[in-house]
């Protein structure tokens, strides 16, 4: 807190600062004139901007000024190109610093659980480590034009189904591996100017209560120095969310909290130094805003239409291309079916909708190619059949070289504030696909949805392009993927399983109303898949391209280091084609532990880089790892730890497909503290070398009686008819007292656990 902040907070009153908490309307912070406090504006993302429309008086909330709609979150993280997804927040934070916008409330950082959350397009991954460097790199982009970003719905916000009320209750494990990584990657790399924190509550406590996880965690394990802010509406008790660190309520609730703060502090209830905490985030918040605010910024309609249309290049993936149908030759006649080839599908529905610039359809990118004809076949609004277009579609298809339908999930089916139902594009146009297929070899099936859907028809056609919801660029960047002017480069940023009930969260995902178990732990998407070694339609990381790619061996710079040290992990990839191409090089790591104690994934995503190679290019591509590539998070503990022993580093295809792997043995600098209590059993103490040393003669003289009762060791091993050492290892320093008669007290346990604790 500066000098000026602190001379503020003095002449500000109790009113005056508990205002300050709360916004004065719906998207701006209050203003106090008589202090030359400014009010400043915030606005939704994040793919694009979507700003009120101040100047139209006759505007609601939901009227917002034209802007570029750029591709949605998932398109970015299937781009797994930190560097296009910073220019595409360059891109943004230039419209926000031309419109007067002081933060967007962008980036959505959320895992994707299941296929089923209504906001996956706005979502990045299942995994955590791309969804939170693709969150970082968009704010560095946002950031760099001197706008602000909103990372949201921090935490735990994976579903819309009772978003307001609903409790995601998650293990610790869970919660820092997968939930708060990715947030834990989006704050330490890239220090958003504000997050928002979720509806939703996580284990028992309301987000915007959450102190644990706002104050706790958020700021002194992370560092995070920014703003918190409320979801719209998420605030239930500002009394207690000032107290954990929610530093500013939006929208305005009209005053409605105001009193009851200031009354809580005037009471006692609430401490003066808590409010002027957060009065001091939002001061910061706003001088900020002001201070990096450049009226002298401009931005151009027809150049950010042309990004956008770039953007949507970079992230198109190309699931299937048998015989290599793609791309389609230009004096190939080519069939195009499907309303979304006129009526594109670019974006989601909810906060994010921008105000689309011009929207891009293929029809429009293909206008005055006389090798392409049309047929609707089915409409892109709903799930509708009509007879007529889908026979005439359908005759059509025999008589084209090519055919390519155009399907997706209509604007109803998925969308901010409410779940999908199921995992199926509309029947009419599975069906459609179908019926083409039949009287047609060559099919091509263009995708246009936020997320998974199940493909009943893929063995029938040839190839499959998801576009996810690519943007306002859409028509034109799919047109140069079809026809080869564009080299598809995207790889899925999550698995599309074969049908919705093998997707790990399938039975927990709604929950039983309000509470919402996390039963699956860490395996969430190709963490479960892979463990499972259950077949899925596509794993995450597939993506093809028109180059063929190779590797050449993976080397690293040791085969042992301490968990304080780093590795630098180098490899060769080489473009065997004439055709130039990105590749995406994912690193995963292995745990190759035979004995060990932890649960762990076969294999986790640990680093990517995406690379540009022309015809026959080789390059070496090096990614340096830390102790983060190796660790777990250890509840005991209550830290990361690694576990000594070898770990794999593996390049990989996708999450199933191993190219190139090398060991590493990695020993951790401090040793694991677990603590000891009256619970502990004998294997793990046997196995702790100094609490072996301490516990060996409690367990012995157990033992001893024990024979001593038995009168011989056969008699025991008799008795029993076990293996005695096995059948020990399970036994809890409890259970010895308990079952030693009386010749071991609990006084003698509980001096043990007393020297087992102070070892450390
Ligand atoms: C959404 C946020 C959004 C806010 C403001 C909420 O309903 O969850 O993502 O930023 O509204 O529109």
């Amino acid at each position: 807190m500066n000098a000026k902040i602190r001379s503020l907070l003095k002449e500000l009153t109790l009113e005056e600062k508990v205002s300050l908490c709360s916004g004065s309307d719906y998207w701006h912070t209050q203003e106090i004139k008589r202090l030359g406090i400014p009010s400043v504006m915030v606005s939704d993302g994040p793919n694009g901007l979507r700003k009120q429309d101040l100047d139209n008086a006759e505007s609601g909330v939901n009227t917002s000024i034209k802007a570029v709609c750029f591709p949605a979150g998932v398109n970015l993280a299937a781009s797994f190109d930190e560097e296009l997804v910073e220019s595409v927040g360059e891109a943004i934070g230039a419209e926000c610093q031309a419109e007067s916008v002081a933060a967007i409330l962008a980036p959505g950082n959320n895992i994707k659980r299941s296929p089923l959350c209504g906001r996956n397009f706005e979502y990045y991954s299942e995994d955590p480590v791309l969804s939170g460097k693709t969150a970082a790199a968009y704010i560095r982009g946002v950031q760099s034009k001197g706008v602000g970003t909103s990372l949201k719905h921090f935490c735990g916000n994976n579903q819309e189904f009772r978003r307001n009320s609903s409790d995601s209750r998650i293990d610790e494990r869970t919660l820092r591996e997968i939930y708060l990584k990715t947030f834990e990657i989006a704050v330490k790399e890239s220090q958003p100017w504000t997050v928002m924190c979720a509806y939703n509550l996580v284990n028992g406590v309301q987000m915007s209560e959450n102190k644990r996880l706002l104050t706790d965690i958020l700021r002194d394990e992370w560092g995070f120095t920014g703003l918190v802010m409320s979801d719209w509406g998420a605030v239930r008790d500002r009394v207690r969310g000032i107290a954990a660190g929610l530093d500013l309520e939006m929208p305005s609730s009209g005053g409605t909290y105001d009193s009851l703060v200031a009354e809580a502090v005037k009471s006692g209830n609430l401490s003066e130094e808590d409010l002027d905490r957060c009065v001091g985030r939002v001061l910061e918040f706003v001088f900020k805003a002001a201070e990096d605010h450049d009226p002298s910024v401009e931005w151009n309609k027809d150049e950010h239409h042309l990004l956008a249309r770039k953007f949507a290049d970079e992230c198109i993936v190309l699931l299937k291309n048998d015989n290599r149908v793609l791309p389609i030759k230009s004096d190939e006649h080519a069939l195009f079916i499907g309303g979304f080839a006129k009526k594109p599908r670019m974006q989601g529905g909810g906060s994010s909708h921008v105000n689309c610039i011009g929207i891009d359809s293929v029809l429009y990118a293909v206008q005055g190619n006389t090798k392409i004809t049309y047929e609707e076949g089915f409409s892109a609004e709903d799930d509708s059949y009509d007879d007529a277009k889908f026979r005439h579609a359908a005759d059509a298809a025999a008589d084209a070289d090519k055919v390519v339908v155009f399907a997706g999930l209509p604007d109803m089916y998925e969308s901010e504030g409410y779940d999908r139902k199921h995992m199926d594009l509309p029947q009419v146009q599975n069906d459609l696909i179908s019926a083409v297929a039949d009287v047609n070899p060559h099919v091509i099936v263009v995708l246009e949805n936020g997320s998974p859907v199940t493909m009943p028809w893929i063995d029938k056609v040839e190839a499959v392009m998801e576009t996810y919801l690519c943007g306002e660029g859409v028509g034109v960047a799919t047109a140069r993927a079809l026809y080869g002017r564009s080299n598809p480069s995207g790889r899925l940023p999550e698995t599309f399983p074969l049908r919705l009930e093998d997707n790990p969260a399938y039975i927990d995902f709604s929950g039983d109303c309000s509470a919402i178990d996390y039963r699956e732990g860490i395996f969430t998407g190709y963490r479960y898949y892979t463990k499972k070694k259950m077949p899925v339609l596509f794993p995450f990381g597939h993506g093809l391209s028109y180059s063929t790619f190779s590797y050449g061996r993976i080397t690293a710079d040791a085969d042992k280091m301490r968990d304080d040290e780093t590795l630098e992990v180098t490899v060769d990839v080489i473009n065997e084609s004439d055709v130039p191409g990105k590749e995406v090089i994912q690193l995963y790591v292995e745990a190759d532990i035979p004995n060990t104690k932890v649960r762990r994934p076969v294999r986790e995503l640990k680093a990517f880089k995406k690379v540009f190679l022309d015809k026959r290019e080789k390059k070496t591509v090096s990614f340096i790892l830390d102790k983060s590539a190796f660790a777990y998070y250890d509840t005991d503990m209550a830290d990361w730890y690694v576990e000594p022993g070898s770990y794999k580093i593996e390049i990989c295809r996708d999450a199933e497909t191993v190219i190139e792997s090398i060991s590493v043995e990695v020993t951790p600098k401090k040793k694991r503290r677990p603590v000891y209590d009256e619970n502990s059993v004998y294997k793990d103490l046997m196995e702790d070398a100094s609490a072996r040393k301490i516990a060996k003669p409690f367990y012995d003289k157990y033992i001893n009686g024990m024979l001593k009762m038995q009168n011989t060791d056969e008699a025991a091993a008799e008795a029993f008819g076990t293996d005695y050492e096995v059948f020990l290892n399970d036994m809890t320093l409890r259970s010895v007292v308990n079952m030693s008669s009386g010749y071991i007290t609990y006084g003698e346990m509980t001096e043990l656990i007393g020297r087992l604790n102070k070892q450390h």
